[in-house]
């Protein structure tokens, strides 16, 4: 058959955000795993929709490995960066990684699409995707194409939403 199009995207956010998780749920049924760890440095993984091949670099999220993020932003052409919804403390935190992100030479003048993912909306006090929004301050990304999306990873809800309008949005 056609061969689809490959898309490399970055999937970015702090540790315990839930982008693995993310990640394996979008997988294959046979390709997912049942034990997730943190991740160390970051592990590359695909995944297929009905007219794109990706392949994800997931990255880790703790603070000694973010520094490793910027090395794979030239080869990116779309951003998943996940927020933990339940995590208030950390919030400042994840808009000062989004703001550097954002600020990046080799990010900073691209059309590039990046999905959200408020992430862990099933924890009793998580923030809604609209509050995460407004603290991430999401409305002043004004050059590239963005949206977000409330998921429960666990579960795999809200995940489809978030990759149709991915594939809606590379070009
Ligand atoms: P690093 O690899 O360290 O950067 O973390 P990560 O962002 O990849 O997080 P990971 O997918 O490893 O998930 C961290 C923890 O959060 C795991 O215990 C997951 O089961 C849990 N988790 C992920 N998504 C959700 C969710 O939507 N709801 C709840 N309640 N827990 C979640
Ligand atoms: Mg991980």
């Amino acid at each position: 058959g056609l061969k689809k199009k490959e898309v490399n995207v970055l999937c970015l956010g702090l540790d315990n955000s839930g982008k693995t998780t993310i990640i394996n749920q979008l997988k294959p049924s046979n390709a997912q795993t049942q034990d997730i760890v943190p991740t160390i440095g970051f592990s590359i993984e695909k995944f297929k929709t009905s007219s794109l091949s990706f392949t994800v670099f997931d990255m880790s999220g703790q603070g000694r490995y973010r520094n490793l993020w910027e090395h794979y932003y030239k080869e990116g052409q779309a951003i998943i960066f996940v927020i933990d919804s339940g995590d208030k403390l950390r919030m400042v935190v994840a808009k000062e990684e989004l703001d550097t992100l954002l600020n990046h030479p080799d990010i900073k003048h691209r059309r590039i699409p990046i999905l959200f993912f408020a992430n862990k909306m099933d924890l009793r006090d998580a923030l809604s995707s609209v509050k995460v929004s407004q603290l991430l301050c999401l409305e002043n990304i004004k050059d590239k194409p963005w949206h977000i999306c409330a998921s429960d990873a666990v579960k795999g809800e809200g995940l489809q939403e978030g990759v149709d309008w991915l594939q809606g949005s590379v070009q």
